[in-house]
C-alpha cells in the first residue's frame, strides 16, 4: 500500500491511463470520454503506483463550498483489497475544500465498504431503492 501515492489532479491524464477501468459497465465510456469525465470533474483523486500507473480514482461534483456528490470510484482489479479504495474515499472527504455533505449512491453489497470509510447507509433515495434496489449512503454528521 505504501508504494501507492495519491494525486489531487487529473492534469496530464491520457487515454492509456484509464485502460482497464469501467469494468462490467453495460455501456462503458470510450477511452476519450473517460479522460473527459475525469478532467471535467470538479474534484478528482488519483492513486498511482510507483511506476506512475493509475491504479484507482475517485471523482466528485460540487458547489465548491458545502455539498458534493461522488459519482465514480474505481480501483484496478489487481490492486483491490489493499486499502486503496478506502484511502481514495477518505482523501476526498478530507480535502481542504472539504464539504459538509458528500453524498453517493451505491449498490447494497457495497454498503459495508462505505461504512468502513465512515459512511452510513440511508433510505433517503427511496424511489431508487424501491425500483432497482439502490441505497443512498450519507456522511455522518
Ligand atoms: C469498491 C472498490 C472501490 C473497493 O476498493 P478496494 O481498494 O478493494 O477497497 P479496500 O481495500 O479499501 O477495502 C476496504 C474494506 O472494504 C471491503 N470491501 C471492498 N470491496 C467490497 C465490496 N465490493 N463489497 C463488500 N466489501 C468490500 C474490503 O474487504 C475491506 O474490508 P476489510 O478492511 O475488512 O479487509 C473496488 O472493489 C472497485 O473498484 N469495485 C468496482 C467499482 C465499484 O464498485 N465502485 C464503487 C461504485 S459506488
Amino acid at each position: 500500500m505504501n508504494d501507492v501515492v495519491l494525486e489531487y489532479s487529473a492534469a496530464g491524464l491520457g487515454e492509456d491511463d484509464l485502460d482497464g477501468f469501467f469494468l462490467g459497465w453495460r455501456e462503458p465510456p470510450s477511452p476519450a470520454r473517460r479522460v473527459q469525465i475525469l478532467h471535467s470533474a470538479h474534484l478528482v483523486v488519483l492513486a498511482r503506483a510507483h511506476d506512475r500507473r493509475v491504479v484507482g480514482f475517485i471523482t466528485a461534483i460540487t458547489d465548491g463550498t458545502f455539498s458534493a456528490y461522488i459519482p465514480l470510484l474505481e480501483v484496478a482489479p489487481d490492486w483491490r483489497g489493499r486499502g486503496i479504495g478506502t484511502r481514495l474515499v477518505r482523501a476526498m472527504l478530507e480535502r481542504p475544500e472539504g464539504c459538509y455533505i458528500v453524498d453517493l449512491v451505491c449498490d447494497d453489497d457495497l454498503v459495508p465498504f462505505y461504512e468502513k470509510a465512515s459512511y452510513r447507509s440511508s433510505d433517503c433515495a427511496g424511489c431508487r431503492e424501491t425500483t432497482i434496489g439502490i441505497r443512498c449512503a450519507i456522511t455522518l454528521p
